[in-house]
């Protein structure tokens, strides 16, 4: 696939990986399938969003509301996981991918903190492709987070309650450094933000497919990338 030259690439893009279930039932194979499957989709969307010079991609892995999913399912999602990290480290490391958790890992098991912690500090000093995993994300969660580390540090005196400005607030959240998300992509024909990312998408363009996750090919990114950069984004002006 040609990845060179598509213009007024999103800065950020978040991407929303859903369908890996039906996906799986359409085949006459069990969900399990369907998640293994769409890990391989998730391989192949890294390795463009890389190629193409996108800075920062955000990747829904496991909401704060999965944990309502049975647990065989659940083990299965921490199992791949794992996978992912132990196979794909050194690959990512080497493309210099700089890999951020957006979640709470206190919550998650200590073999899974383990590795995402190590994934994380390995790759901290990388210049290439930001890529932000949200695991036992929720935007909710974020913002309470973020008022809890605010109200903290009123109480500890080093900030007014007048000093909590949209800055201060966006600078307690995991993507504190990096540009708001401009782009928005949902498979599976789903219309919902399902709590992902909510204060960061306030402006975001979205893209919904009724494709399945694991059928989302690097070609319909490609597709959806150009149909991004033919929005006209005002932010609430003229033009
Ligand atoms: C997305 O696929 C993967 C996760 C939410 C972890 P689903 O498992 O939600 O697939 P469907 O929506 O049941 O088809
Ligand atoms: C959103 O998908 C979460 C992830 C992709 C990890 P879900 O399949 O969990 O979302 P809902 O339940 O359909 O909103
Ligand atoms: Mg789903």
């Amino acid at each position: 696939m040609d990845t060179t030259g598509i213009e007024n690439l999103p800065r950020h893009v978040g991407v929303i990986m859903d369908g890996n279930g039906r996906w799986a039932k359409q085949q006459g194979l069990g969900r399990s399938a369907g998640h293994r499957a769409g890990t391989e989709r998730l391989r192949g969307i890294i390795r463009t969003s890389s190629d193409l010079g996108v800075e920062v991609l955000s990747i829904f892995a496991f909401s704060t509301e999965n944990w309502k999913r049975p647990q065989g399912e659940v083990d299965v999602l921490m199992g791949l996981l794992r996978e992912f990290f132990s196979e794909e480290l050194d690959a990512l490391d080497e493309n210099r991918v700089r890999i951020r958790i957006l979640g709470a890992l206190e919550d998650v098991s200590q073999g899974v903190r383990r590795i995402l912690r190590e994934a994380m500090e390995r790759t901290a000093a990388n210049t290439g492709l930001q890529l932000n995993i949200a695991f036992n994300y929720g935007s909710r969660s974020e913002a309470v987070r973020a008022a809890r580390l605010l109200a903290a540090e009123v109480q500890a005196g080093r900030m007014t309650v007048d000093g909590i400005d949209e800055a201060a607030l966006m600078q307690r959240l995991y993507t504190h450094d990096q540009p708001d998300v401009d782009f928005v992509i949902r498979t599976s024909g789903e219309m919902r933000l399902s709590n992902f990312l909510l204060l960061q998408c306030a402006y975001a363009e979205f893209y919904f497919t009724d494709t399945l996750w694991p059928d989302f090919s690097d070609e319909e990114y490609k597709q959806a990338l150009l149909a991004y950069a033919a929005r006209d984004r005002r932010y609430g002006g003229v033009k």
